[in-house]
């Protein structure tokens, strides 16, 4: 292996598991990976384009890597992910510099787009879309765990087209892979040493919903509760308008399934909602949310909220606030509205100002930063099951795990633990991660 690759990845879970395919196609090209781009013959960028600000992220770095191409005229530039779909050709009209363009669909082509490039130096873009029994055989499959936890995909596209988002031009329409594949999928990860599964789906628990004789989404996860090995299951993102009954259930059925979920909310305003295509109410959601607190009383739940839809008045957005404080989301991931190339909502007046919308945002941020301080700092003194991952990201030689939150747990402890469920107590919370002691390593008592 001689040539060498450099890849950065941006935006959702999808891209990651695209990015993971992308690293072995280009394996098995006899490429091997990189961290310098400077040190590369192929760059290439895995795109993300749902709100404007992640689409321009993407010309900066693509410009930042022009000099490397001025010194260095065999290097090869390429773009996928959704930038690449929803630009095509376009972008190597707009960038000279750049050799090739990959949409959402085309990930498997990328090996021979870089030959055709090398032999030939010729410019090219795939973007087409595939029919549905093309894109089932192209599933990303690992059977091979290298670590505790992986991410599984279940289902791929959306139908939704909520009036604000990008997403369902940019990834096509929604497939569901069969359970029986997946099933199987998780069992051999289960066998390489994977304790934890996350199945994901841009809209994940509607899973299933349009393939005949298809398992539910809760009974798929009934099904992989029974895989031996898998300690903890988790999946994201739930589209509440799908949160059935039976899946809310789930959470005071299945042990393994763990206490969290990421409900986006987007707005507390019926009116809001429906012009956003959301699907439900202010009150459906509310509902849905007192159920799940039923069911699972120890639930944490975190959401993603637009600011500033086209239209939204003060009124609305008090809402949104009364919705935040109501919930008590231990973490939310808000946005300031970006109009978006090809939907709806961008074709709607927005006459709200720059400066109103950033009130509105930071009033949001101040109540939510209280809520996930107070939520955060209670578990301080609690002992916990954690998930044990590997070494702390903070290069200090510690461990980290997760809670069943979620919570990233930083904390001392021996590497033989990596893989098991071992109790810590909660010492102190960060801004985004706590700070552990084990408590009695091995053993799985219940939280107290
Ligand atoms: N499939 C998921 C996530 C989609 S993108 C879902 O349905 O929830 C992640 C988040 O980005 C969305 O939940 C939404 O809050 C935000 N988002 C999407 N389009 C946006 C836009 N045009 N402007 C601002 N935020 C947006
Ligand atoms: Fe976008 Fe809505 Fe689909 Fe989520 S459900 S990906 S917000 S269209
Ligand atoms: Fe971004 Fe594409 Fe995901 S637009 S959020 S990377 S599906």
């Amino acid at each position: 292996m001689n040539k060498k690759f450099y890849l950065e990845t941006f935006g959702c879970q999808m891209n990651v598991v695209d990015s993971e395919r992308i690293v072995d196609l280009l394996r098995q090209i006899g490429y091997g990976e990189v961290a310098d781009a400077a040190e590369a013959d192929l760059i290439l960028l895995n795109t993300c384009s749902v709100r404007d600000k992640a689409e321009r992220k993407v010309y900066g770095h693509l410009g930042s890597f022009k000099p490397l191409k001025d010194e260095n005229p065999a290097l090869i530039l390429g773009v996928g992910g959704c930038v690449a779909q929803q630009e095509g050709e376009r972008l190597l009209r707009k960038l000279p510099y750049l050799d090739l363009v990959f949409g959402t669909h085309n990930v498997h082509k990328l090996p021979e787009m870089v030959r055709s490039v090398e032999e030939n130096r010729v410019r090219c873009h795939e973007t087409e879309f595939l029919d549905r029994e093309t894109r089932l055989q192209l599933f990303p499959v690992r059977t091979e765990g290298d670590s505790v936890t992986r991410f599984v995909t279940v289902m791929q596209g959306c139908d939704n087209f909520c009036s604000y988002c990008v997403v369902p031009h940019v990834r096509g329409r929604e497939v569901s892979r069969p359970s029986a594949e997946i099933l199987d999928e998780i069992r051999h990860l289960a066998d390489s040493g994977v304790r934890e599964v996350t199945l994901i789906g841009q809209n994940v628990n509607s899973y299933g919903g349009k393939e005949a004789g298809e398992l539910s989404f809760a009974e798929l996860l009934a099904r992989v509760h029974e895989i031996e090995g898998i300690e903890r299951i988790r999946f994201t993102t739930s589209h509440p308008k799908d949160l059935s009954d039976e899946l809310i259930d789930c959470f005071g059925i299945l042990d393994k399934l763990c206490t969290h979920i990421h409900l986006p909310v987007q707005s507390g305003s019926s009116r809001i909602l429906q012009l956003m295509n959301r699907g439900y109410d202010r009150e459906g959601y509310l509902d849905k949310v007192r159920r799940l607190k039923t069911v699972c009383p120890d639930i944490r739940l975190t959401s993603d909220i637009i600011v500033g839809f086209p239209g939204e008045t003060g009124e609305d957005f008090e809402e949104t606030l009364s919705l935040a404080a109501e919930v008590r989301y231990a973490d939310i991931f808000s946005f300031l509205y970006s109009p978006r190339p090809g939907t709806a909502a961008a074709a709607l007046s927005d006459d709200l100002g720059a400066k109103e919308k950033q009130e509105r945002f930071d009033r949001l941020l101040a109540l939510q930063e209280k809520n996930s301080r107070e939520i955060w700092e209670g578990d301080c003194g609690k002992i916990l099951p954690v998930l044990v991952e590997g070494e702390s990201r903070q290069g200090d030689g510690q461990l980290f795990g997760r809670t069943t939150w979620n919570r990233i747990v930083n904390f001392a402890g021996d590497w033989s633990l990596v893989g098991k469920v071992i109790n810590v107590r909660i010492v102190a919370s960060r801004k985004n991660s706590q700070l552990g002691e084990i408590e009695e390593s091995g053993s799985r008592n219940q939280e107290s």
